[in-house]
């Protein structure tokens, strides 16, 4: 199921703050969109190895992120299929990956790094990259050179808001210097309190108006199912007692939105630019195109399926 024609869509998930629920974004999203019959490479591009670590691997054990980036292995022989959720290949990070920079030709293009890589992943449907939280790692770089889309993660708390604001002026650099077709694809709010609705009314105006539409119907509650999954190293949606979680089913939501972002492409930065708030709570850009989210029942079968 190519959503763009003998092209994977690469989006890399970030955020310039630690802890705001990038790496939890990438292992779960991954799992829903195969789940949703895609195929999904995810590859860690964050030494910290938290995607990894999260997918039950001992990254000392495999090669991975380093030897691709560096040249010295394709992907193939890297990627990582079994124990992963259907349809999902991992390509597992170790904490050496910050010895890529000893590793890479002195002049070489760092943006440019992941370019081959995306060339070899001519059979996937979606290319998935998890990333640090620091923006000078050479694979933070790379991640901004190789993506289409950069899909935002925040906790609704003002910290956050300042690594997306960081996030976005660097996307904006990107854009103007290195890869003119990076686009922002949305921002997810992760391990949302919703008890808390006036710190979440006033997180939602301030992204509002920096980054207009741009928002996902679908936000993460907070569960303490989700840190169990991490312990138990396999994703919310593949957890044979969790997997009917209302959370993975929020990830199951947050694909459909997904697929119709990276689908309707022009149509969505066009809703972006000539959006100017309203419509409630839950509208965007699904009701705009007159389309919805499949009934929850639709979704938890999907999940039975794997
Ligand atoms: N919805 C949630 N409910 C409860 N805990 C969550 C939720 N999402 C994430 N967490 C927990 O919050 C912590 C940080 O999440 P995560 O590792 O996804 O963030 P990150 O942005 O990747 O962090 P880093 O920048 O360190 O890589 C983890 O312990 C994770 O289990
Ligand atoms: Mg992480």
């Amino acid at each position: 199921m190519h959503i763009v024609q003998n092209q994977p869509v690469v989006i890399a998930i970030g955020n310039q703050k630690g802890g705001v629920g990038k790496t939890t974004t990438a292992v779960n999203l991954s799992a829903a969109l195969g789940i949703r019959g895609h195929r999904v490479l995810l590859i860690d591009l964050d030494p910290a190895a938290g995607t990894t670590r999260h997918l039950g691997i001992d990254g000392v054990e495999f090669e991975g992120t380093l030897e691709l980036l560096c040249g010295e292995s394709q992907l193939e022989p890297l990627a990582i299929t079994d124990g992963m959720p259907a349809g999902v290949s991992l390509i597992p990070a170790r904490h050496d990956l910050t010895t890529l920079s000893t590793k890479t030709p002195r002049f070489v293009d760092h943006a440019a790094l992941l370019r081959p890589v995306i060339q070899q992943a001519q059979r996937y449907d979606f290319v998935i990259l998890d990333t640090s939280p620091h923006p000078a790692d050479i694979t933070t770089l790379a991640a901004y050179g190789g993506a289409d889309w950069f899909l935002l993660t925040a906790l609704p708390h003002y910290l956050s808001l300042a690594g997306l604001t960081e996030a976005c002026r660097d996307i904006n650099e990107v854009r103007r210097h290195r890869n003119p077709n990076l686009e922002v694809l949305g921002v997810l709010l992760c391990s949302v309190d919703e008890r808390a609705t006036r710190a979440l009314a006033e997180i939602r105006s301030l992204v509002d108006s920096a980054l207009p539409g741009q928002f996902f119907s679908t936000r993460i509650s907070q569960a303490t199912a989700v840190q169990r999954c991490v312990a138990d190293g396999c994703s919310l949606l593949c957890h044979t007692q969790h997997r009917r979680h209302p959370v993975a089913r929020q990830f199951l939501r947050l694909a459909v939105e997904v697929e119709r972002r990276v689908q309707h492409r022009d149509i969505f930065l066009d809703y972006c630019r000539s959006w100017s708030g309203g419509g409630g709570e839950t509208a965007g850009f699904l009701e705009y195109l007159g389309s919805s989210i499949p009934p929850d029942l639709t979704l938890a079968r999907l999940a039975e399926a794997r």
